[in-house]
């Protein structure tokens, strides 16, 4: 498999050596599941986890909607002699290409979207997987609610949604029950909920988070 041709070991730490944050564990943990082929990261930011695969030989498609953060990828990827496609486009008008993918990672975009979005972006990445192809979902759950920076601003526009005037965003806050929801036809790999320590913020703070794994059977 792709992932032979370099250890993952290897690939992590040039990758948190580079960014100084690291790719997302539950990743790596079920790598053996992921079959060969191209991965697709939604809102990949500077990169972590697709520049992990890259690292490992994976073809990797990444988009974002900030021109920053797909410059400083693509910069990345050069500095590191790897291929991967990297565009400014908006998941909202994304078209994931037919069960084209191994792997569609959406590590913690999906809260920036209203329920009723969240529940057409995941047809389409269900669309988008192919035979045995693996989703992985990291969001924040209920709890994190509590956590939020200037929460007197926040107003409820759909259930569980947010719109947050101060920041001008949404900001949706998942349960374990609607993550399995979003994806009825695939096979449960994975769901956890907890708290991570947040990998980048100068003060210590913890996250509120659901990590989701499922694989399409055909
Ligand atoms: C919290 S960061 C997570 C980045 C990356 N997935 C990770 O786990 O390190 C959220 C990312 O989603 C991107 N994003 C937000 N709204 C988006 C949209 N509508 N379309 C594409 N990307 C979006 C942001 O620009 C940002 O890079």
């Amino acid at each position: 498999m792709a992932y032979q041709v370099i250890g993952w070991m290897e690939a992590y730490r040039a990758v948190r050596d580079k960014l100084g944050v690291s790719p997302d564990w539950r990743l790596i943990e079920y790598l053996p599941q992921v079959p060969n082929g191209p991965v697709l990261d939604l809102g990949m930011g500077k990169g972590r986890n697709a520049l992990f695969f890259a690292k490992m030989g994976y073809e990797v498609d990444c988009i974002d909607i900030s021109t920053t953060y797909v410059k400083q990828c693509q910069e990345h990827a050069r500095t590191e002699n790897l291929t991967l496609t990297a565009q400014v486009v908006d998941i909202h008008s994304y078209e994931i290409p037919n069960r084209r993918y191994a792997l569609i990672i959406a590590s913690k975009v999906l809260q920036f979207f209203r329920k009723s979005e969240i529940e057409e972006i995941a047809k389409k990445i269900y669309a988008g997987l192919a035979r045995r192809g693996v989703v992985y979902a990291r969001v924040f759950s209920l709890d994190e609610f509590e956590h939020v920076r200037d929460s007197s601003s926040l107003e409820e526009v759909e259930p569980n949604t947010y719109y947050h005037s101060k920041y001008r965003l949404y900001q949706h806050f998942f349960t374990k029950d609607e993550v399995l929801s979003l994806f009825p036809r695939l096979k449960l790999l994975c769901l956890v909920e907890g708290v991570e320590l947040h990998p980048i913020q100068k003060k210590p703070r913890y996250q509120w988070i659901i990590d989701y794994m499922g694989q399409r059977t055909r």
